[in-house]
């Protein structure tokens, strides 16, 4: 029996905090055994009581303040989420020369280097492995395990419940609120499944990623955002047809100078094995001058795969403690002060291939018309397929694959293509992604 004590401060008994506590407790021996102590949670703090939960006789305090600034505490959880209270709590934690963990992405994509900064100042570690893509150890893979690298590309699949939607739409024809409604109760979705479905989660975790990546200070704000709800079955039925699978991802990418940052549904080739990863888990695909291609997959979401990586980050931190040593690496690959400033890439100059679907009068002349505005972008076609005319109505949905263009470019001749009179409401365009 380990006799030396690393003692936990947990703020937030919701779905993941329950999960820490039940893997804490399963592990016992084992995990003390690796950590070279024993992890006990002295001091729990919710703004409601938790009778329900059992937490080993620890204090129950209602302010989670009574956490950061208790002397006893070495190691605070912040797993309370939001960007207010949970920013305050982990500055006033670190001020106290706590160590922190949290699995907030959002407070981290929006004051990152404030805390980073903090932290290193402080001496003391801020460990955030949970904030990304669950329960894949992607953080340390990319920080530590890759550090021998120079990344060129990151693109995951990095939203679980984006995910859930998209296999249960696609593979049982469900109804996006019905699947959104069962990634809720399966503890999934955040609180409040706005960020889930307008990709702002996904964009949260992207800025962590690629600022880890490509060492990089990125604000909140960057990356380009196309939510999940952007996708309709139908979409999700002719991409099948014509070999693809609909993703929803989060793309980082060297482009000259600058750094291409975008979360949106993107078709892809169903050979590929991320186009195959389907349900809460995700999938994190790193492309780097020594590894070559990795692939990381896993579950994105949940109780138990998030709490298996917020503990992972604390018994990290707990042998450090255990070996005497101060557990204060950076929080990013490099010091907050010697992340660069990269330009950010202008969404008009991305270039990709395209799928188009539009409605159009079934009459002849219409599809020369139509392939007329694209190749006056010089935008070539992979495939057009012009679906029977099933229902009777005058119009047929009319599906199309270009070539690589631009933003710029497929915008134009998607503005011509509406402005045709045969053509009946707006274009649906998504990204397509080869990955070659
Ligand atoms: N709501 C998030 C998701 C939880 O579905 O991916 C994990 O960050």
């Amino acid at each position: 029996m380990i006799d030396r004590t690393v003692r936990v401060g947990l703020c937030g008994l919701g779905t993941v905090g329950q999960g820490v506590l039940a893997l804490l407790s399963e592990g016992g021996e084992t995990i003390a055994a690796r950590a070279g102590a024993q992890l006990t949670v002295i001091h729990v703090a919710t703004r409601t009581p938790k009778p329900d939960v059992d937490t080993g006789g620890a204090k129950d305090s209602r302010d989670v303040f009574d956490v950061a600034r208790d002397p006893d505490v070495d190691v605070l959880i912040e797993l309370i989420g939001g960007t207010t209270v949970a920013r305050d709590l982990v500055v006033e934690a670190l001020k106290h020369n706590k160590h922190v963990v949290t699995a907030n992405k959002a407070l981290l994509a929006d004051h990152g280097q404030e805390l980073f900064a903090l932290a290193e100042q402080q001496g003391v570690s801020l460990r955030f492995e949970a904030a990304v893509a669950g329960g894949i150890p992607v953080i340390e893979t990319v920080k530590a395990s890759l550090a021998a690298n120079e990344v060129t590309s990151v693109a995951g699949i990095i939203n679980g419940t984006g995910n859930f939607i998209l296999t249960a739409m696609a593979s049982e024809g469900r109804a996006f609120d019905d699947v959104l409604a069962e990634a809720q109760a399966l503890g999934y979705a955040e609180a409040d499944p706005t960020f889930d479905v307008d990709g702002t989660d996904a964009a949260q975790k992207l800025v962590l990623l690629a600022s880890l990546a490509f060492g990089a200070a990125i604000s909140s704000d960057a990356p380009y955002k196309q939510g999940v709800d952007s996708v309709a079955p139908e979409d999700l039925e002719f991409a099948r047809e014509l070999g693809y699978r609909i993703k929803h991802l989060g793309i980082a990418k060297r482009d000259g100078d600058a750094l291409q940052l975008r979360v949106h549904p993107t078709l892809i080739p169903e050979g590929k094995a991320i186009a195959n990863v389907d349900g809460v888990l995700n999938a994190v695909m790193i492309n780097a001058n020594g590894v070559g291609e990795l692939l990381l997959v896993g579950p994105g979401a949940g109780s138990r795969p998030t709490a298996s990586a917020v503990c992972g980050d604390l018994v990290s931190i707990a042998g450090a403690l255990a070996r005497g040593e101060t557990p204060a690496a950076p929080s990013m690959s490099v010091p907050v002060a010697k992340l660069d400033t990269v330009p950010i890439a202008d969404m008009q100059d991305v270039s990709s291939a395209w799928y188009l679907r539009l409605n159009a009068e079934d009459k002849p002349g219409v599809m020369a018309e139509i392939t007329t505005c694209l190749s006056e972008q010089s935008i070539g076609i992979e495939s057009l397929i012009q679906k029977p005319d099933a229902s009777a109505s005058a119009d047929v949905p009319v599906i199309i694959l270009t070539d690589i263009a631009t933003t710029r470019s497929l915008s134009a001749a998607v503005s011509a293509i509406e402005a045709m009179p045969s053509v009946v409401g707006d274009v649906v365009r998504l990204r397509v992604e080869n990955f070659h």
